[in-house]
C-alpha cells in the first residue's frame, strides 16, 4: 500500500500535505511514503529529512499509489494520470472549482475533501479547517501589529506613558479567537464582536471584551453563523461604526460557511479611522468583510492602510503544513482497518460519518449531493426498482469495529 505526497503546484501555495516527522506514523501504519522531489522546498524542508525518515522521494511519486494526499487540489492533467479508484485527500472547494469535481469524478477517483469532514468532536484532530484558521488568526495579528507604528501594549517610562493600542475583531471563531489571544499577549486592549450566542463568553475567556450591540444573535447549523438579513446587516454596520473609528487596527474574521463573506465594514466606515490605522482582512479572498480590500494586496482607504488576506496559512508554511499534515495522518488512520492476521488495510468504512460526509467522488459518481445537485442538476426519477430476493448473508470478512485502529488524538497538534 502505497501513499504518495504531491509537490503543490499551485502558485503562491507554500504548504506541504506531510512532514518529516509524522511520516513514520504512515509507515508505523504499514504504507509505504513516496515523496515527490521538492515538495517541501517552499515550507524549508529538505528531501533528504524525507529521506531520513523513511520516505522515498520519486518523481513518479503517483504511479501506483492508493492514496495521494495534497494541499490544494491536484491539477486536471495530474487526476487524468491517477489509475482509476486511487484515493485523494487535499482542500477541495467543490461550489468554487466544480471543473475539479468533474475531473475527479470522471478520473474515477475517490476524493475527499478536508473541509467537508463534519464538526463532531470526535473529528476535532482531522479538523483541517480549524488548524488553518488558528495559523490564520494569528497571522492577522502580527501583520497588524507589523503594519501598525506604534507600541501595542501600555508603557509606562520616565519619559512618560504611551497607550495601549485599540484592537478591534469582528468574527470570533477559531481564526478570529486566535486573532484575540495574539493581540492580547503582545498587550493591545482588544475589543471583538461575532453574531453568535456563545461568542461572547468565548471572546471574553480570551481576556477581550466583547462588544455588546444588543442586536439578536445569528445562531446555524453545526455552530456556524447563520447569514443575516440586508436590514440587521445594515444595523450592526451603525453600531459598529464608533468601535471601528476609535480601533488603531481592525482584524475581520467573519465567515458564513459554503456562501461569499458578509460585508461588515464600508469604505466610509474605514474612512473614519485615525490616521495610521490599519485594517487586516481575513476574509479578502471570499469576496471581502471590508468594501475596497483586496486579496494579496494592501490598499489605502481614507487614512487606513488596507490589507487583504490571500492563501494566509501558507505565509507561515512549517506550522500549517505541520498541523494539516497531522489532520491528514488522523484521517489516514480512520481509513486503515486490520484484516484477520493483524496487517493494516487501507479500507475505509463508508458507513462512519467522517469519510461518508468528506467523500465527494467515487466510482465514477459525484457522491456529495450539494455538489452533484449543482454539477448535475436535480436528480431524475428513476423507473420503480424491480422487487430483488433477499441477498444470502455474507462471511464476515472485515475485523469487527473493536479492532479498528485506535485514532490517535493529537493533543499537541491542537494547541
Ligand atoms: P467561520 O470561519 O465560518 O466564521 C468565523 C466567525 O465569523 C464565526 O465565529 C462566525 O460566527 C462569525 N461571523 C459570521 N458572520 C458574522 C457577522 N456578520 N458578524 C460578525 N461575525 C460573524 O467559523 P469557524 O471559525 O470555522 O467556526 C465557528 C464555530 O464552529 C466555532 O466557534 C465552533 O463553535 C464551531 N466549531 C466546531 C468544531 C468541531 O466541533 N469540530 C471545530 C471548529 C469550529
Amino acid at each position: 500500500m502505497k501513499i504518495a505526497v504531491a509537490k503543490e503546484a499551485r502558485d503562491g501555495e507554500s504548504r506541504v500535505a506531510m512532514v518529516p516527522e509524522l511520516v513514520a506514523k504512515l509507515t508505523g501504519l504499514g504504507y509505504d511514503v513516496a515523496v515527490e522531489p521538492g515538495a517541501g522546498l517552499h515550507a524549508l524542508i529538505a528531501d533528504e529529512e524525507y529521506a531520513a525518515a523513511g520516505a522515498v522521494l520519486d518523481d513518479a511519486a503517483f504511479d501506483g499509489a492508493d492514496l495521494v494526499v495534497s494541499v490544494q487540489p491536484l491539477a486536471a492533467e495530474r487526476i487524468r494520470g491517477l489509475a482509476r479508484g486511487t484515493t485523494t485527500i487535499s482542500f477541495l472547494p467543490v461550489n468554487q472549482e466544480p471543473e475539479t469535481v468533474v475531473e475527479l469524478r470522471d478520473a474515477g477517483v475517490t476524493a475527499h475533501a478536508v473541509e467537508l469532514i463534519p464538526r463532531i468532536s470526535r473529528a476535532q484532530s482531522m479538523d483541517a479547517l480549524s488548524s488553518q484558521a488558528l495559523v490564520s488568526g494569528y497571522r492577522c495579528a502580527i501583520v497588524a501589529a507589523g503594519m501598525l507604528r506604534r507600541f501595542l501594549p501600555l508603557n509606562m517610562t520616565a519619559a512618560g506613558t504611551v497607550q495601549a493600542a485599540e484592537v478591534v475583531v469582528l468574527g470570533a471563531g477559531v481564526a478570529g479567537l486566535q486573532a484575540i489571544a495574539t493581540a492580547k499577549r503582545l498587550g493591545a486592549v482588544v475589543r471583538a464582536y461575532d453574531v453568535r450566542a456563545a461568542a461572547a463568553e468565548e471572546i471574553r475567556s480570551m481576556g477581550a471584551k466583547a462588544i455588546d450591540l444588543q442586536l439578536e444573535t445569528l445562531e446555524g447549523a453545526g455552530g456556524y453563523a447563520r447569514e443575516m438579513t440586508e436590514d440587521r446587516a445594515a444595523r450592526q454596520r451603525d453600531l459598529l461604526t464608533p468601535y471601528i473609528a476609535a480601533a488603531d487596527a481592525l482584524i475581520t474574521t467573519a465567515a458564513v460557511p459554503g456562501r461569499t463573506a458578509p460585508m461588515l465594514v464600508t469604505r466610509e466606515m474605514v474612512e473614519q479611522m485615525k490616521p495610521g490605522s490599519v485594517v487586516v482582512d481575513l476574509a479578502a479572498e471570499t469576496g471581502g468583510n471590508v468594501e475596497g480590500s483586496v486579496a494579496g494586496e494592501v490598499v489605502r482607504i481614507g487614512n487606513a492602510q488596507v490589507w487583504g488576506g490571500r492563501n494566509v496559512p501558507s505565509q507561515m508554511p512549517g506550522p500549517a503544513s505541520k498541523l494539516y499534515a497531522q489532520n491528514v495522518v488522523n484521517l489516514v488512520t480512520l481509513m486503515t482497518t486490520r484484516d484477520d492476521e493483524g496487517h493494516a488495510l487501507f479500507a475505509p468504512d463508508y458507513a462512519d460519518e467522517i469519510l461518508s460526509g468528506s467523500c465527494v467522488t467515487q466510482d465514477g459518481r459525484i457522491v456529495h449531493e450539494p455538489t452533484r445537485e449543482q454539477i448535475e442538476g436535480p436528480a431524475q426519477p428513476g423507473p420503480e426498482p424491480e422487487p430483488q430476493p433477499e441477498p444470502e448473508p455474507e462471511p464476515e470478512t472485515s475485523a469487527p469495529p473493536d479492532e479498528q485502529l485506535d485514532l490517535p488524538y493529537d493533543q499537541e497538534a491542537d494547541q
